[in-house]
């Protein structure tokens, strides 16, 4: 039987249309995931939803258990993994309200849980193991939420390299004139570790990104989290819609929501 999966962050603690069937409580090796898993089901199909910032949300980019959340799905029988991330558009195609699905990642954080590969005070691994990550995102997966964006009449990017910052805080206009030469396209805060973590998993994995604000700099105007919210709030409906596309085409998938679902 199919099963989906959607974790979403702030504001969403729960996905309008989800019918909840049951609260799966799954510890694991790296301690509780941000959120019971539910189970339920969404656009006529099974889902798994995880909160990535918690339920109420408090928890913020830096401190989220990605381990643990990505054990714990793959523990709750997802085989695929969509990420919905809210980030800043940093390319001028990119503007508040387009959605952009990336093609690649440049992880500029620090200091997080960012492998199941290392020994974890228990002893020496038993061999070392370098995953391949030079396509971090599935290209099926990709092709269906960018058919369903389209299908939806979204604005949307074909392409992208999400770049991930540290957080909490948003970025200097400085530091954004250096992600921008880097090549980055959007800025987000949660893109990472979690699509290596799924790497190491072998979850096939894809981000759906949705632009709530121009990046630092960009803008004449200061970035404001009344003014995220407005595009939060107009894009909600837009991104169920492409994620009820998804869902009726495909199969096995987990989606994790960043913290504009479920509002
Ligand atoms: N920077 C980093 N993360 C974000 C942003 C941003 O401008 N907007 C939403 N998430």
């Amino acid at each position: 039987m199919t099963v989906y999966a959607i974790i979403g962050g702030t504001g969403l603690t729960q996905l309008d249309g989800l019918h909840i069937d049951t609260e799966l409580h799954i510890d694991t090796p790296y301690g509780a995931p941000s959120a019971p898993i539910l189970r339920g089901h969404f656009a006529g199909r099974e889902v798994l939803f995880l909160a990535r910032h918690g339920h109420p949300h408090r928890i913020p980019p830096h401190q989220v258990n990605y381990r643990a959340n990505l054990w714990a799905l793959k523990q709750a029988g997802a085989e695929a993994i969509v990420a919905v991330n809210a980030v800043g558009g940093i390319h001028a195609e990119m503007p508040a309200g387009h959605f952009c699905v990336p093609e690649q990642i440049i992880d500029y954080t620090y200091g997080r849980e960012h492998t199941f590969f290392q020994a974890d005070g228990q002893g020496e691994l038993e061999h070392v193991t370098h995953i391949d990550f030079s396509y971090p995102y599935a290209a099926e997966l990709r092709s269906q939420l960018l058919a369903a964006l389209q299908a939806s009449g979204c604005s949307y990017s074909d392409f992208g390299v999400y770049g991930c910052t540290q957080g909490p805080r948003l970025e200097t206009a400085a530091e954004i004139v250096r992600m921008q030469r880097d090549g980055c396209d959007i800025v987000g805060m949660t893109g990472m570790p979690e699509a290596a973590l799924a790497r190491e998993l072998e979850l096939p994995y894809a981000c759906l990104a949705l632009v709530v604000n121009p990046a630092a700099g960009k803008s004449s105007e200061l970035i404001t989290m009344a003014d995220i919210e407005r595009v939060l709030g107009a894009g909600m409906d837009q991104v169920k819609a492409t994620l009820a596309r998804v869902f009726f085409s495909n199969k096995k998938t987990a989606l994790i929501g960043g913290f504009f679902i479920g509002r």
